[in-house]
């Protein structure tokens, strides 16, 4: 029989969101007409953006036609996509990345995972608690962790805890840190990191030679002026970080799939024998071995995102959800919930109703309003006491799930 790879039985039972469709599957069946609400996986629900469409549509019709046919693209994007992302979303904020420095990807959560395959097993790794469940779990079934403890901590990670008390941003680690997995704006807290706070991180990895993990899926959310997009805002990042971006939340591919990855050509790593290595260049081997690319279809839909009608299309869907997560906050805090969030990112953060766990409010909210969020507590053991609501949903929807809850807590 084949040997499995047993650290696959160290994860606990289900990974949060397949969980938590679980529960709501069984809830259903029981109560077939109950009007159940949505705000649980952050999964957009507005359409793609017209000039997405326009351009995908067109590179159809040149797939029909001999002449411009494409087969295999180039495994780290086409160069015209490449060109614009490093011209829109880093050279004009000022940050120096260059396009051969981005590789387009089907998805963030797939990079966050396989970029683990570049990186060595001594690394010491660092996660915030509470944290995007991915890196935890990807880091477990590579065999970087021991086993969980009875609050699902992983023997092995180090835990940095993020709270209300340190507005959700963790505080730099006193000991030594290899890797380092930041998410801002984050999920599930909503927080944003100020220049300085990002500053102090990559201070901190320089001093250390750590490799800084940075989640910006969020960044087109962010609303309010002199937070940083990206992390090459900040003097330094360049020696010390990767950076993952996503087109699923900034313009609606969540099904459609194209997200990038920002590997800068100074970044190294250590080897075995003390050298020092360029981590682009195994990223790229890595990635022209077991990936193929995005598919060209997709890559012009995203290229048109940084079309002057993309741009304000894409705009407008940001002001959308940011629009649902405002009502959200709003009707909660004038009910009395404590909030965070939801400002500079798509998710609310809430604190449970006093005396209620995270899963105890999720099963409240699910059987008396008939509204899915996600509990804190399964985004680490500090998330207890909180609930994500995510601001991805119709406007009639938002409104509907708050008028329940605002009557019933
Ligand atoms: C979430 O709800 O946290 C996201 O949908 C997860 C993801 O983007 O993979």
């Amino acid at each position: 029989m084949a040997r499995i790879n047993d650290h696959y039985l160290k994860l606990k039972a289900g990974y949060l969101f397949p969980e938590i469709a679980r529960r709501v599957r069984a809830f259903a069946e029981a109560h077939p007409d109950a009007p159940i609400i949505k705000m649980g996986i952050g999964d957009v629900t507005e359409p793609l953006p017209e000039a997405c469409r326009t351009a995908m549509i067109r590179a159809v019709e040149e797939m029909g036609d001999p002449a411009t046919f494409r087969g295999y693209g180039p495994e780290q994007g086409y160069e015209w996509l490449r060109q614009a992302i490093a011209q829109h979303d880093f050279q004009a904020r000022g940050c120096d990345i260059d396009a051969s420095e981005i590789f387009v990807s089907d998805g963030s959560k797939c990079d966050c995972g396989n970029i683990l395959d570049i990186l060595g097993h001594e690394n010491t790794i660092a996660v915030t608690d509470p944290v995007y469940p991915v890196y935890v779990d990807t880091n477990v079934m590579a065999g970087h962790t021991g086993p969980a403890n009875d609050r699902g901590e992983y023997a092995g990670l180090i835990y940095l805890p993020i709270t209300a008390e340190n507005q959700f941003t963790a505080s730099i680690p006193t000991q030594k840190v290899d890797v380092i997995y930041l998410c801002f704006p984050n999920n599930p807290t909503g927080a944003v990191a100020t220049c300085e706070h990002l500053q102090e991180w990559v201070n901190y990895a320089r001093a250390h030679g750590s490799l800084i993990l940075f989640d910006a899926a969020y960044e087109a959310y962010i609303s309010e002026p002199g937070i940083p997009h990206s992390i090459y805002e900040v003097e330094g990042a360049r020696e010390c970080a990767i950076e993952f971006r996503s087109f699923s939340k900034t313009a609606g591919f969540t099904g459609t799939r194209c997200a990038f990855t920002v590997v800068p050509k100074s970044l190294k790593g250590q080897a075995g024998d003390g050298s020092r290595v360029d981590l682009w260049s195994l990223w790229y081997r890595r990635q022209s071995t077991k990936f193929n690319g995005v598919s060209y279809i997709v890559q012009r839909g995203a290229e048109a995102v940084y079309t002057e009608a993309g741009q304000a299309q894409v705009k407008g869907l940001i002001r959308f959800y940011l629009e649902n997560a405002r009502i959200i906050r709003e009707q909660l805090m004038a009910a009395g919930i404590q909030v965070y969030g939801g400002v500079n990112a798509p998710y609310v953060w809430v604190k449970a109703p006093a005396g209620l766990s995270s899963w105890d409010f999720f099963d409240k909210l699910l059987h008396r309003c008939h509204v899915v969020g996600t509990p804190g507590s399964g985004f680490g053991s500090a998330g207890e006491g909180y609930f994500r609501l995510s601001a991805f949903n119709s406007r009639a929807n938002v409104e509907e799930a708050m008028r329940r809850i605002t009557s019933t807590f």
